[in-house]
């Protein structure tokens, strides 16, 4: 059985941080909430909870987990060769969504690590996360806390949706404030390089440490490398029904996807369309969800995981979505959106085009 239990972020129940510290010590698995999405936490120090966590999201051991800490001079303690720029960067941007991967001490163990020599470690700025992990003795390991292959929780319910019964608590903070995971930077290499975009981006970096790289496998869909994060391999963050991307400008886009809707309803299809505030009126046929505005790509960040789920339980036959401008957090829109739909895109033009000459 899972407990769940509600906290208040600006009020916490110091008795269920407690309780839930309790369980981690123990060996046990914590779903608690993060500034990005949900956490599955455990002890990041104890193979046999790494074990765990991978059979409860019935995910790859291949794939690593992220070490979240809540004091900055306990990285020392799980990682090695730490570079003099580090400094500067937990300066600016922890706690918060940045995961910085460093060669592991020791004391990380290669359950936790999926086998690797190094080690992710993320400092989360969640009050619920910060507390929880300093009362589980300061090292929890946290992948997103979803079954693998579904989008990634940003709510408790999301979270009890795919673990009831497989994990031993869920902490209910309430719904994530940025919704899509950490950015992950590999400090390893020189320049540092960004292995998954996130809310702090690649200009953001430059303005501390001057110039950082980019995985090229992120960029597009033509690479044949493996991406260099494990995880980002996996078609996760999916829907089950198809989603596309439609490409184009914003005026060709809504023009093709009002013409595949209304195929979709002609052949008796559920159609769902990803919309924004500025674009939703424009469609009559299909199931609409305004994904936020564009005026505001945080806004698309946070309602993003959600949708895929809504649509998910709605039972569509197939999604199409809008293209986001790649400022800000727009490239990890772009980037999670592209993973969902396993890199299908259409051209808009062209769909456009085909109905003029039909
Ligand atoms: O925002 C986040 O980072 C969330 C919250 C809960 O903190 N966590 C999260 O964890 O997204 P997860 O397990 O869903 O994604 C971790 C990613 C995977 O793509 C994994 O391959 C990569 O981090 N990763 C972890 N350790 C790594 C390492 N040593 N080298 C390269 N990639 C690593
Ligand atoms: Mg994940």
């Amino acid at each position: 059985r899972t407990k769940i239990r509600k906290v208040d972020k600006n009020n916490i129940e110091e008795s269920i941080i407690q309780e839930a510290g309790e369980i981690l010590k123990q060996g046990g698995l914590v779903a608690f909430p993060t500034e990005t999405v949900y956490g599955l936490g455990a002890n990041a120090l104890d193979e046999e909870a790494a074990k765990k966590t991978y059979a409860a999201k019935g995910r790859p051991s291949d794939n690593p987990l992220i070490v979240h800490i809540a004091d900055r001079e306990d990285l020392k303690k799980i990682a090695v060769h730490i570079p003099p720029e580090t400094e500067a960067l937990m300066q600016r941007f922890w706690p918060g969504p940045l995961t910085m991967i460093f060669e592991k001490s020791v004391a990380v163990p290669y359950g936790t690590t999926g086998g690797l020599n190094t080690v992710a470690v993320r400092m989360p700025s969640d009050p619920v996360a910060m507390q929880l992990i300093k009362a589980a003795g300061g090292f929890v390991s946290a992948p997103s806390a979803n079954t693998s292959g579904r989008p990634s929780p940003t709510t408790a319910a999301h979270v009890e949706e795919d673990l009831n019964g497989k994990i031993d608590m869920i902490l209910d903070g309430g719904s994530v404030d940025i919704g899509l995971e950490s950015t992950i930077l590999d400090m390893t290499v020189t320049p540092p390089m960004i292995l998954r975009p996130g809310a702090i981006t690649a200009d953001m970096f430059e303005e501390i440490i001057g110039t950082v790289s980019v995985d090229e496998t992120l960029l597009g869909s033509e690479s044949r490398q493996p991406p260099k994060a494990p995880g980002m391999k996996y078609r996760h963050y999916a829907p089950k029904a198809r989603l596309t991307i439609v490409e184009g400008d914003l005026r060709e886009e809504i023009l093709a996807i009002r013409q595949l809707a209304y195929e979709g309803y002609r052949k008796g299809k559920s159609v769902g369309i990803i919309a924004t505030n500025e674009t939703n009126q424009f469609y009559r046929y299909g199931l609409v969800k305004n994904i936020g505005t564009r005026e505001n790509e945080k806004t698309i960040a946070k309602n993003l995981y959600r949708i895929l789920r809504e649509f998910d339980e709605e039972n569509v036959d197939a999604i199409y979505s809008e293209s986001f401008a790649m400022q800000g957090i727009g490239k990890a829109i772009m980037n999670r959106l592209e993973k969902a739909a396993g890199h299908l895109r259409l051209s808009a033009a062209a769909i456009v085009k085909e109905q003029k000459y039909r």
